[in-house]
């Protein structure tokens, strides 16, 4: 039975929480901030958060965020004010999984607490399952194509990766694609960012830690490496990672073993590290801030992810792919886009990159009816691009993006004929040489109508 941690700066509330949680078969504890919440998770494990909003210090919904953050999140319900609309609205939106309206009615708790637990068992069951498909990532400009053409020749062979670009640019996703293209993907991929970790626990986060290593150590812990076992160890950030720790990463890489804390015996283990980072680390390196000698044991094979100004080909295809995904999550799925928003996207320099683009899309959409107008993008005018617009032909006289995808329909199907043609039907040697999966190529064939039996 998961263990549940309730986070409220009332004593009398915690207790009571704490005694219907225990009366309804749950193992529970308590603390009286969002900072000793987050200790907590590192420490021990814990199944889900229960957490007032208003705190002083960190809120609630901040909470939320960090947790988000952390390598593996759990579920976490908000307590909002009473009749506190705007607030319930802010906890979804920072990713609560469900929210309370206080006062907290007793016998309402332990329904949504198990409701939570089940449908986040569920999530993770069906994350686990897409991370054996093709994922459906974007890369129809030059740079991500090119990028994306060195993946499978880095995935497979092992060594470390450093990904370095601007927030947002799409490191996470790489770091994934690298994982799953390689001889590791039926073992985990764990992420760590240790941003999101105290800094007093990131030890015991990364490597474990034996029972009364600490106080709150009650019992043995692995750690993520330990977790990451067979499979990859994805190091986000790790530009911010202390210099204390910097030296442990090292000697774990080099000598392919790990010291819990408290422990005497060094344990063994085998992960491929892929590490990120969105500061200039080589700076960093210069500065002293970072160990030029785990530097340059990360930095085996250096991949950038330019920003999205830089590759506005890939927007039309991303914006194409947001409104089926976020349409098909809102209950919106024949949303479009009016060429003018397409423009205003096409013409704003996206300092959050892809990230950004994917929240305006998501706001829009609660906002448009059927079609995004540029109002419904929020699109501060002052960040627009000084660069000229690109060439939006196909787009300008359609009415909703469809003389795009006319055109991108045309070329795909003398793309896919070509490429057919040469290999005489055969769709192994097309995805060879085309680069995209045989998944992918099916898709198509099945969407453009094209029969590659017919080239044989
Ligand atoms: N090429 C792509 N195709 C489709 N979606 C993408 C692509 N790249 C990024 N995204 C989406 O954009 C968002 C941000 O990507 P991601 O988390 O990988 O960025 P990041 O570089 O790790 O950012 P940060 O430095 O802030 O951690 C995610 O929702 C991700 O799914
Ligand atoms: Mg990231």
């Amino acid at each position: 039975m998961a263990r549940i941690l309730v986070v409220d700066d009332d004593p009398d509330l915690r207790d009571l929480l704490v005694a219907v949680l225990e009366a309804g078969g749950f193992e529970a504890e308590s603390v009286s901030s969002a900072g000793e919440a987050l200790t907590r998770l590192g420490a021990t494990e814990i199944g889900l958060v229960l957490s007032d909003v208003r705190m002083d210090g960190m809120t609630g919904l901040d909470l939320v965020e960090a947790i988000r953050k952390r390598p593996r999140p759990v579920p976490v319900i908000l307590m909002t004010a009473f009749g506190g609309v705007e607030e319930a609205i802010d906890a979804m939106k920072a990713g609560a999984d469900d929210f309370l309206q206080k006062p907290i009615r007793p016998e309402l708790v332990l329904a949504r607490v198990r409701k939570v637990l089940e449908s986040s068992t569920l999530r993770r069951r069906v994350e686990e399952l897409e991370g054996l498909t093709v994922p459906d990532v974007v890369h129809s400009s030059p740079t991500m194509g090119g990028l994306f053409a060195k993946l499978p020749v880095v995935a497979r062979s092992d060594v470390p990766v450093l990904l370095t670009g601007e927030t947002g640019t799409g490191k996470d996703v790489v770091a994934r694609a690298i994982h799953r293209a390689s001889g590791r993907r039926d073992h985990p991929f764990v992420a760590v960012n240790c941003g999101a970790i105290p800094e007093n626990l990131l030890e015991s986060e990364l490597f474990g830690h034996r029972k009364g290593a600490f106080t709150g150590a009650d019992r043995d812990k692995n750690g993520l490496f330990a977790e990451a076992n067979g499979g990859t160890l994805f190091l986000d950030e790790v530009g911010d990672f202390p210099l204390s720790l910097q030296v442990k990463i090292l000697r774990a890489l080099e000598e392919g073993q790990i010291r819990p804390v408290g422990g005497t015996k060094p344990v063994p283990v085998d992960v491929r590290i892929i590490a990120a980072t969105h500061v200039d680390i080589a700076a960093a390196v210069a500065e002293g801030r970072f160990r030029q000698d785990l530097y340059y044991r990360l930095a085996v094979v250096l991949l950038h992810i330019p920003p999205l100004r830089e590759r506005p080909e890939d927007l039309v295809d991303l914006v194409q792919r947001f409104l089926r995904e976020l349409g098909a999550r809102h209950g919106r799925p024949d949303m479009k886009i009016s060429p003018e928003a397409l423009r205003r996207l096409e013409r704003h320099s996206w300092p959050g990159n892809i990230r950004e683009l994917r929240n305006r899309l998501t706001e829009a959409m609660l906002f448009a009816t059927d079609r995004i107008e540029p109002e419904h993008l929020n699109l501060p005018v002052a960040s627009e691009s000084p660069l000229p617009p690109r060439t939006t032909e196909g787009i300008e006289g359609g009415d909703s993006g469809s003389d795009y995808a006319a055109a991108r329909r045309t070329f795909e199907r003398a793309f896919l004929k070509g490429a057919l043609d040469r290999s005489h039907g055969n769709v192994v040697r097309a995805a060879e040489e085309t680069g995209l999966s045989r998944r992918q190529l099916y898709n198509m064939f099945r969407e453009l109508q094209i029969d590659p039996k017919a080239f044989r």
